[in-house]
């Protein structure tokens, strides 16, 4: 049995109930582009809302971080990973967390205590010294000298600026054929952090002040392609039995071994799965030029971009393979990649046709310009990019092979210049952020507002978005309510979002500093990562919201609001889709 598979079993006999991994997309979320941690779909649980599964909860949950993504290529980055979790929500605390987490890798895993080390909290002015974990430890052996007592920095989480937080306790494992040091060293890289138990009794307010939730909750994350390498004896994650199939599967297309091509191989397994994940998603994200999507598109071109490196022919069907052998593995535990197999293996051929034959071309021009000019200009890394179809960080990668410096300010001047261009081309149209913004997302758009005031109105003040999705023939909108909204509930719903309209209400966008947003009672989502400036849309005086819009500029422009459909989405959440009808 895997590890995932061990874990689950070990938390349920523990009293705990597995929940299904979140999408990889954040449903409610327009501004953190995936989801990156196993606690992030929980938060408002974490808050203090009952979880319909109750109080201890464990999962794998797919998260995908990008800020590793140039680091892929080496032994131990990915920019997919699994997070296996345990949960409780105002249940156990510091004990049994430290109890279920200490037996799981030592009598499941069978890991010895001797190569066991873990930081706590060394306390600060405004929250002691955690002696309490420190002391279960010690309980369980693990000898104060392989105790490390660290700050703020190291030993307090928290999922963003405001929200859920806690101090941790963190568990490493000497990762190395040496022997084991008497004393453990946080420093020395041979220790890797293989667990992170997060009591979080604490909430940060946007103001800085720390207050404390209505229950204590633990929250644990521990990377699944880290501690399958580390219980497999391997230094290299990707040697371990989690990649051997999908790497066998590429050595045979390539007719190479991995010895020898190891970033190759590491970089094209990496960027197709999580290619696979992206493209496998309910969201029905596509590769573009924004957001998730360029994401994707990234992915993909830097894979190809390898694959072409290995000697793969790129007319074959090798993309195709691979990510069959990489779906052959998950489909078991992700119904989205079972059921979207045909669409993934569609999304990555098209991908690939718009690529393949650019690249060997867009290659050829960077070679003819640094001989002559020893840099790529931001005219040239434009070309690339708008030619050839390079994204900017290929270009990049390939410049610093070289060596040869390239003018990214440049490229960037040049794409304004071309985003200008087409912006006047399409008579205004927005180009960027949200999914598509024609003329009726952004209507939509400016419609999920109104309807979020409305539902706060009608329903009650605690009544948040949870989950928006807009195309151009409609909106879907999800939000928390505990019972199906009655026909006169809908009625009064419309009738509020229809009178807004009616009243052709201003949509006026200011740009303002976080924290003064969330003063004045902007409405913001719960996961949200929001940069320190942020716009907030005013609609009349009926609704004010941190976005990144578009929206309309009067509310008249909507035409008219019709709830097509009420359902619940997932236990405490429901549904509404809705569509805007032009007046006659
Ligand atoms: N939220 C913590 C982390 O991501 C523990 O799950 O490390």
């Amino acid at each position: 049995m895997n590890i995932k598979d061990l874990f689950i079993e070990f938390f349920k006999e523990k009293g705990h109930v597995e929940i299904p991994s979140a999408p990889v997309v954040p449903e409610n979320d327009p501004s953190v582009l995936f989801n990156t941690a196993g606690m992030q779909p929980l938060i408002p649980y974490l808050m203090g809302e009952p979880h319909p599964s109750g109080t201890r909860l464990c999962d794998y949950q797919k998260c995908i971080r990008l800020t590793d993504l140039d680091s892929v290529g080496d032994k131990t980055h990915h920019t997919f990973f699994e997070m296996l979790g345990n949960w409780s929500l105002g249940d156990y605390f510091k004990k049994e967390s430290i109890d279920y987490s200490f037996e799981f890798l030592t009598k499941v895993l069978k890991i010895p205590v001797e190569r066991l080390a873990v930081t706590v909290f060394k306390g600060d002015k405004d929250i002691p010294k955690d002696e309490e974990s420190a002391n279960y430890w010690l309980e369980h052996h693990i000898s104060s000298k392989k105790i490390a007592y660290l700050g703020k920095e190291d030993n307090f989480w928290a999922a963003g600026e405001t929200g859920p937080c806690g101090t941790d306790t963190e568990i490493f494992y000497w990762r190395s054929e040496e022997e084991v040091p008497e004393v453990f060293d946080p420093k020395d890289d041979r220790w890797v952090e293989i667990w992170n138990n997060v009591f979080m009794q604490y909430n940060r307010l946007a103001d800085g002040t720390i207050t404390m939730l209505p229950k204590k909750n633990v929250d644990t994350g521990m990377g699944y392609e880290r501690i399958t390498a580390v219980v497999e004896g391997k230094t290299d994650n990707y040697t371990s039995s989690i990649w051997k199939p999908i790497i066998a599967t590429i050595e045979k297309i390539a007719n190479v071994t991995y010895e020898g091509n190891e970033k190759s191989i590491r970089i094209i397994a990496d960027h197709l799965r999580t290619a696979v994940f992206i493209a496998a998603d309910n969201a029905g994200i596509r590769p573009s030029n924004t957001d998730q999507g360029y994401i994707l598109r990234r992915l993909i071109r830097r894979a190809i971009r390898y694959a072409k490196m290995l000697g793969i022919d790129l007319e074959s069907d090798w993309e195709q393979t691979i990510a069959s052998s990489i779906m052959d593995e998950y489909e078991t535990y992700y119904d989205e990649i079972k059921n979207n197999r045909e669409t993934v293996l569609q999304v990555l051929k098209e991908e690939k046709k718009k690529f393949a034959h650019t690249l060997e071309k867009g290659l050829k021009e960077f070679s003819k310009v640094i001989e002559s000019k020893k840099e790529i200009d931001g005219t040239t890394a434009f070309h690339l990019y708008d030619t050839y179809g390079f994204p900017i960080e290929l270009s990049m990668e390939l410049a610093s092979e070289k060596n040869i410096p390239i003018d990214i300010k440049g490229f960037e001047e040049k794409m304004n210049e071309h985003q200008e261009k087409s912006r006047t081309a399409s008579k205004g149209k927005f180009k960027g952020g949200l999914s598509g913004n024609g003329e009726m997302e952004t209507k939509y758009h400016t419609a999920t507002h109104l309807l979020n005031a409305a539902l706060k109105k009608v329903i009650g003040p605690d009544t948040h978005q949870r989950g928006s999705n807009i195309t151009e023939e409609r909106m879907r909108f999800d939000f928390n309510c505990d019972h199906k909204l009655t026909e006169e509930e809908k009625q009064k719903v419309e009738a509020l979002v229809n009178e807004w309209i009616k009243e052709d209400l201003p949509v006026t966008k200011t740009e303002m500093k976080k924290q003064e947003a969330l003063k004045m009672g902007a409405e913001a989502m719960f996961i949200e990562k929001y940069p320190d400036i942020v716009n907030v849309y005013q609609i009349g005086n009926v609704s004010k919201e941190i976005c990144g819009g578009p929206h309309v500029t009067h509310t008249s422009e909507l035409g008219t609001f019709k709830i097509k459909k009420e359902e619940a989405s997932s236990a405490g959440i429901r549904r509404i889709k809705a569509v805007l009808e032009e007046n006659n």
